[in-house]
Order: C-alpha cells, then sequence, then structure tokens
C-alpha cells in the first residue's frame, strides 16, 4: 500500500498545534515535576500528557502503526518493520520547566526503517520545521535551501558542555581542541531544536554522545532533505530505534569533526 505522506504530515501538524495549545497553556499552572534516572533527568504530568494525546490520535487514524515515544508508548518495539511514529512529547524539558522557552515537541514517523516525516515544533517561538522524504525541508512554509560546505575555523557547534566537563582525552584529537579550533560553540538544551538548527544554517553542527531515537528521529529526516550528513561516532548511520551518538555537520566539516570524535569513548556508559 502507497501511503499519503504529504497527508500523514498536515494531520500530525494538526495534532502538534493543539498539543502545544496544551503546553503553552500548561505554563501557567503549577505542574508536577519528577525526577527519572538521575536529578537532571525531569519528567512532567505534560510530558505523559502530550504523549498519551498523540498516541491516541495516532492510533485511532492508522490503527496498523506503531508508536515508540520516550515515556511510555512502545516500550516493546524491536524492529522498525511497519510503520513507527517516534514522538518526543517535549524535548528541552529542562528547558520548559526552568525557563518555559526552547522546548519543541518532535515527530518522526520512518517506514521500514527509513525516514519518511519529519517534524520539529519549537513551541514558544511558533516554528514549524517539517520535512517529507524527497520533498525538501521548510521553516514556516519557506523551502530551506541545501547546505553548503563548510570548515571547522568557521562553525558554530550546538553541543551540551557537559560533554567537555567530562572528557578523558587530551591532545590533538580531544573535544577541547576541536572547540578551540571552531569558530564558536552554542548549547540551546533540545536536541530536536538543534538538529533542526543545522537544517537551516543556524548551526553548522551538533553533536551528542548519548541520543535516544525520539531526540533525533525527525531531526534526521530535516537534515536528510538538505543534505546534511548524521551518523554515529564510527561513521554510521543511526537506526531509529536504537540510542546513539549523534554527529550532524554540513559537508566537509562532517568529515573533519569524525576525526575528533572516532571512537571517542571517554566516559561514556
Ligand atoms: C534531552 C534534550 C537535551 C539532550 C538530552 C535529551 P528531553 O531530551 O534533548 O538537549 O542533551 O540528551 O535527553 O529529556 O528533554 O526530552
Ligand atoms: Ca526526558
Ligand atoms: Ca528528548
Ligand atoms: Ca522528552
Amino acid at each position: 500500500m502507497s501511503e499519503n505522506w504529504a497527508q500523514m504530515k498536515e494531520l500530525a501538524v494538526e495534532w502538534m498545534m493543539h498539543a502545544g495549545a496544551m503546553l503553552k497553556e500548561s505554563l501557567h499552572d503549577v505542574i508536577a515535576v519528577e525526577t527519572k534516572s538521575n536529578p537532571n533527568d525531569l519528567v512532567t504530568e505534560m510530558d505523559y500528557k502530550v504523549e498519551r494525546y498523540l498516541t491516541e490520535q495516532i492510533l485511532r487514524t492508522y490503527p496498523s502503526h506503531h508508536v515508540l515515544g520516550e515515556e511510555e508508548a512502545g516500550k516493546d518495539i524491536q524492529s522498525t518493520d511497519g510503520i513507527v511514529w517516534i514522538i518526543d512529547p517535549i524535548d528541552g524539558t529542562t528547558n520548559f520547566v526552568h525557563q518555559k522557552f526552547n522546548f519543541a515537541i518532535s515527530v518522526g514517523v520512518i517506514k521500514d526503517g527509513v525516514g519518511q516525516i519529519g517534524i520539529v515544533y519549537n513551541v514558544m517561538q511558533g516554528e514549524w520545521f517539517t520535512a517529507v522524504l524527497g520533498e525538501g525541508a521548510y521553516l514556516n512554509g519557506q523551502k530551506l535551501p541545501p547546505v553548503t560546505e563548510t570548515t571547522l575555523p568557521e562553525a558554530v557547534i550546538g553541543m551540551n558542555g557537559r560533554w567537555l566537563a567530562r572528557e578523558k582525552r587530551s591532545g590533538e584529537q580531544s573535544l577541547h581542541t576541536m572547540v578551540r579550533r571552531s569558530r564558536s560553540v552554542r548549547s540551546y538544551g533540545s536536541a530536536a531544536i538543534e538538529l533542526a538548527y543545522v537544517a537551516c544554517g543556524r548551526l553548522d553542527s551538533y553533536i551528542s554522545f548519548h541520543l535516544s531515537p525520539w531526540d533525533y528521529a525527525a531531526g534526521l529526516v530535516l537534515l536528510n532533505e538538505v543534505g546534511v550528513d548524521v551518523t554515529d561516532f564510527q561513521g554510521q548511520r543511526p537506526s531509529f530505534i536504537r540510542r546513539s551518538r549523534i554527529l550532524a555537520a554540513r559537508p566537509g566539516l562532517h568529515k573533519e569533526l569524525l576525526s575528533y570524535v572516532y571512537n571517542h569513548e571517554g566516559f561514556l556508559k
């Protein structure tokens, strides 16, 4: 059966818009916040509410599809067979709680392991990054141009400073050296937004040692449409259903940065 991806994307946008309104409204209330694996790992009642709402809409409309979400949905999913919606109800929960700003809803749809739809909605900025495989990537309806080559001295890299703080390597191939040779570094606290920023040229690269499928699924589809290379630290494509290290960078720069992160285990669990 051939899917109508464009229509599916439109429906997803509609549901995400509603979910975004739920999040904005909740900012006026006192929200229940808990910690998960450690004191830095927050989850709120809104993460659950939005994930449940989106899951319900998806499965009501497409009963044969699967949903993999950060909080509850699809814990048993082991394969990329069929159509899987990969959703992060709030990417940047720490920002949601502490800043009420710079958080996103991220929805990716894959079929048999191939990314088909990617949507990152930066709720408070009102920015929609959308893509359908082969149809280009868009920011608020404006088509994003393909990216061009760049080099490290001209590059602004998105990365969480904690990775640097925990670096065990030193010398020529260390992250510290890479950062010193770059133009600058930024950290926004939402992987989905940072990947979308690479797609639209606000960042030249985004690097993470530890991302889950819901953090990167939508971003991968967006980046594929504008020609940004995305791999793990061995140069392999991430699988969409496993945790992965992620190096996303404009052509030329990707090869250069891979030499810094290649085989970089350091502090990793
Ligand atoms: C987190 C954010 C953060 C990234 C973490 C993610 P969450 O997602 O994207 O920027 O550094 O690795 O887990 O928990 O806010 O959805
Ligand atoms: Ca989380
Ligand atoms: Ca996330
Ligand atoms: Ca999340």
